[in-house]
C-alpha cells in the first residue's frame, strides 16, 4: 500500500435533540459572542430560527447575524462578512446552511485565523499554516454537501467565473451538529439533488486514486444508507430517514475530504461556473455517464459497489464480469426511480445548458483540481462527449 494520509478531526453531535447540545459546544469551544451565518431560505424556512431559540435560552448573544450569503460562496461576500465578524467583536462562527453558507464561513474563518484581508491572497495550498484558532459549529441544513466534515472550501471568484478549491486541514470546523430539525424543511426536490451529490461523493472517494481503506469505509457506509433512505424520506419520511441522510451526507463529506472527488465534480464545478446549474443536479446528471467514462479503469472499484448498491443477493447473483456495468445500471436505475419521485431534470438541457457552452466546460474541467485523482485521463474532446451525452 502506497502512503496516504487521514484526518477528520471534527467532534459530531447527531441524532435525536442533538442541536440542543449547541450552548455547551460554544462554552467548551470558548466562545461567547458567535457571529451567526446563514442564507435567506434557510431563514425564511424558519431554521435558523430553531438555533436562536435555543441561544436565546442561555445567555449567548445572538444579535451578530448575518443571512444574506448567496447561492455560490464567492470572494467578495466572505471579505465582507471577514469585516463584520471584526466590527461586531465576535469570537466564534456558527453556520447554518448547505454548502454555500458552510463555505462561506469556512473562507471567513480561514481569511480571519490568518490575519488577512482578502481569501484570494490566500489561494494555494502552500500558503495556508496553522493560524489563530477561531471556534466554528456547523449545522448543516441540507443532507449532501459534507462540507461540515471536510478540508475543503469552494469558492467562486466572480471575476473569472471558476470556482476555487481551497484545500486545508485549517478549514475543518470543530463541531458539527447533525439534527433532524435542520432538514426537516427540506423541499423533496432539494433532498434528491444533495443526496445524489454526498452519493457522488462516496463513488467518488472509492473510485479515486487517492482512495485509502479508511475512506473506503466511510464511502460505503454512505453509499449503503443514501441507497436504503433516500427513496423512502421522497415518499414516507420518518425521523430515522431524515437523519440517516443527513449522516450519510456527513460520512460522504469525510470519505471524499480524504480521498478527493474525481471527473465528476471536475466537470459539475466547470458547469456551476460556466452556465449557473446547481451542484447537486449537475452531479446526478453527470455521474453515469462519467462512470462509463472511467469503467475501463475503476472496473474493481465498480464491481465492489454493487455489493454497497444493490445488496448482497444481487451482488452473488451477478457474474463478476458484469458487476461494474451492472453497478452503472442500478445507478441509472436509482436515479430514474428519484426522479419520478421529485420530477429532477436528469438532463442539462433541463437546466438550460446548450452544446455552444461545451467547450468552455470542458476547458475549465481540465484545469479543475478534481481531475488531478481521476483514474482516467480526460481530455477537452473527452470531456464534450461526456457532455453531448448528458445534453
Ligand atoms: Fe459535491
Amino acid at each position: 500500500m502506497s502512503y496516504f494520509e487521514f484526518i477528520n478531526s471534527v467532534k459530531i453531535c447527531a441524532g435525536e435533540n442533538a442541536l440542543d447540545n449547541i450552548v455547551y459546544e460554544l462554552s467548551f469551544l470558548k466562545c461567547s459572542r458567535p457571529l451567526i451565518l446563514s442564507d435567506s431560505g434557510v431563514f425564511n424556512a424558519g431554521v435558523l430560527d430553531k438555533v436562536i431559540d435555543i441561544l436565546k435560552k442561555s445567555d449567548i448573544p445572538t444579535d451578530a447575524v448575518f443571512t444574506d450569503i448567496p447561492a455560490d460562496s464567492s470572494v467578495l461576500i466572505i471579505n465582507y462578512i471577514a469585516k463584520i465578524y471584526s466590527d461586531k467583536s465576535c469570537d466564534g462562527i456558527i453556520a447554518c446552511g448547505g454548502g454555500s453558507v458552510i463555505d462561506t464561513a469556512k473562507g471567513v474563518r480561514l481569511v480571519l485565523a490568518q490575519q488577512g484581508e482578502d481569501i484570494l491572497a490566500l489561494k494555494g495550498n502552500e500558503i495556508i499554516k496553522k493560524g489563530t484558532h477561531i471556534p466554528f459549529i456547523v449545522l448543516p441544513t441540507t443532507c449532501g454537501t459534507g462540507s461540515e466534515c471536510t478540508a475543503v472550501a469552494v469558492i467562486k471568484n466572480h471575476e473569472t467565473g471558476i470556482k476555487m478549491e481551497y484545500i486545508s486541514s485549517e478549514l475543518l470546523p470543530d463541531t458539527a451538529i447533525i439534527d433532524v430539525r435542520l432538514t426537516e424543511t427540506l423541499p423533496k426536490k432539494l433532498i434528491a439533488s444533495s443526496a445524489l451529490d454526498a452519493l457522488v461523493h462516496s463513488i467518488e472517494a472509492f473510485s479515486s486514486a487517492q482512495k485509502n481503506p479508511i475512506s473506503d469505509v466511510y464511502a460505503t457506509t454512505a453509499i449503503k444508507m443514501i441507497v436504503e433512505n433516500l427513496p423512502i424520506t421522497l415518499k414516507n419520511p420518518t425521523k430515522e430517514t431524515r437523519t440517516n441522510l443527513a449522516l450519510a451526507s456527513t460520512l460522504a463529506g469525510i470519505a471524499f475530504s480524504n480521498a478527493m472527488v474525481g471527473l465528476v465534480h471536475a466537470i459539475g464545478h466547470a458547469c456551476g461556473g460556466e452556465c449557473g446549474i446547481p451542484h447537486g443536479n449537475a452531479m446526478a446528471i453527470l455521474l453515469p455517464e462519467c462512470m462509463k467514462y472511467n469503467l475501463d479503469s475503476c472496473k474493481n472499484d465498480y464491481s465492489e459497489l454493487l455489493l454497497y448498491l444493490a445488496g448482497a443477493e444481487s451482488y452473488a447473483n451477478t457474474p463478476r464480469e458484469m458487476r461494474a456495468i451492472k453497478a452503472i445500471e442500478f445507478i441509472e436505475n436509482f436515479e430514474n426511480e428519484i426522479k419520478e419521485l421529485c420530477s429532477l431534470g436528469l438532463k442539462l438541457s433541463d437546466y438550460g445548458v446548450t452544446s455552444e457552452q461545451f467547450p468552455a466546460i470542458a476547458q475549465k474541467a481540465i484545469n479543475d483540481g478534481a481531475i488531478i485523482v481521476n483514474r482516467k485521463n480526460a481530455g477537452v474532446e473527452e470531456i464534450i462527449e461526456i457532455l453531448k451525452k448528458c445534453l
